[in-house]
């Protein structure tokens, strides 16, 4: 195992890819966001988490590779794999369903236009990142860190920028206030497309744990520590349910389940 870097394993994994500050969503911690830079917090709370999720598997992959036994890789593919399929979905509801409901509710057909365009751009990039991790699974590939860092650059700079640009185009949208509420419609659809994912046992045990390790409630001062708003008693029922089934996965996260830093093994 490689040895471990207390700097970077417990920084919140600032890099190589940078995480978006809350400033850019107008959220400050003396002047908490409201409408719909309220709604663009939410988004890049979980644009953050999608931020550390790559920046760990970029930081780990090569000693995983080279130092790491078969079940570190196993378990690793697992980890990198449930990263992916999350950016995926995440970016497949965008343009289903989030981003026409924001055309149709502003009357302004094509407004998020842009953001679908920007998708394109990265999209080949995502899916050979995709299919290379589904061959490691399946021991068609081994699994090269190398390798897989120069698939992720080949993407993650556009990916990272298009992440932020998002952010932007959401504050915008209080120009349309008087159309929508747009803080509570968010939370309305935050909702709604958690539900829906809840009813698939592999969104259950591989998409929604991630989303707690990934999520780190002591960024930016603790800004974001009431993320999400679930009472204790969900969280730990949730926890017990679902997030112990691919739990040798997320010990490469950079958070563990109650979303606080924890020491990445190969970093
Ligand atoms: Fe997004």
């Amino acid at each position: 195992m490689a040895s471990t870097n207390e700097s970077t394993t417990l920084s919140g994994v600032t890099a190589p890819f940078a995480l978006i500050e809350p400033s850019a969503a107008g959220d400050k911690l003396e002047d908490r966001a409201k409408g719909a830079s309220l709604m663009a917090a939410e988004m890049c709370i979980v644009h953050n988490c999608f931020i550390r999720g790559i920046n760990a598997i970029y930081l780990q992959c090569v000693n995983v590779a080279t130092k790491g036994t078969e079940q570190d890789k196993v378990d690793f593919a697992g980890f990198t794999g449930a990263w992916g399929q999350m950016i995926e979905e995440h970016h497949d509801i965008e343009e289903t369903d989030v981003f026409p409901e924001i055309n149709e509710l502003t009357g302004m057909p094509g407004l998020m236009d842009a953001n679908v365009e920007e998708h394109r751009v990265f999209h080949d990039g995502l899916s050979s990142f995709t299919a290379y991790i589904e061959k490691v699974k399946k021991g068609e590939e081994a699994l090269d860190g190398d390798k897989l860092r120069g698939i992720i650059d080949a993407f993650m700079p556009s990916l990272r920028d298009h992440l932020e640009h998002e952010i932007t185009t959401l504050v915008e949208l209080e120009k349309y206030s008087d159309k929508c509420d747009w803080a509570a419609w968010f939370t309305k659809k935050g909702g709604e497309i958690a539900s829906k994912g809840m009813k698939s046992s592999k969104y259950r045990s591989e998409v929604f744990p991630l989303a707690f390790c990934l999520h780190d409630k002591t960024f930016a001062g603790g800004i974001w520590a009431s993320f999400p708003p679930l009472p204790w008693l969900a969280t730990v029922v949730l926890r017990w349910l679902f997030m112990g089934t691919h739990k040798a996965w997320w010990r490469f996260a950079p958070c563990d389940l109650a979303s606080q830093p924890q020491k990445m093994p190969f970093v």
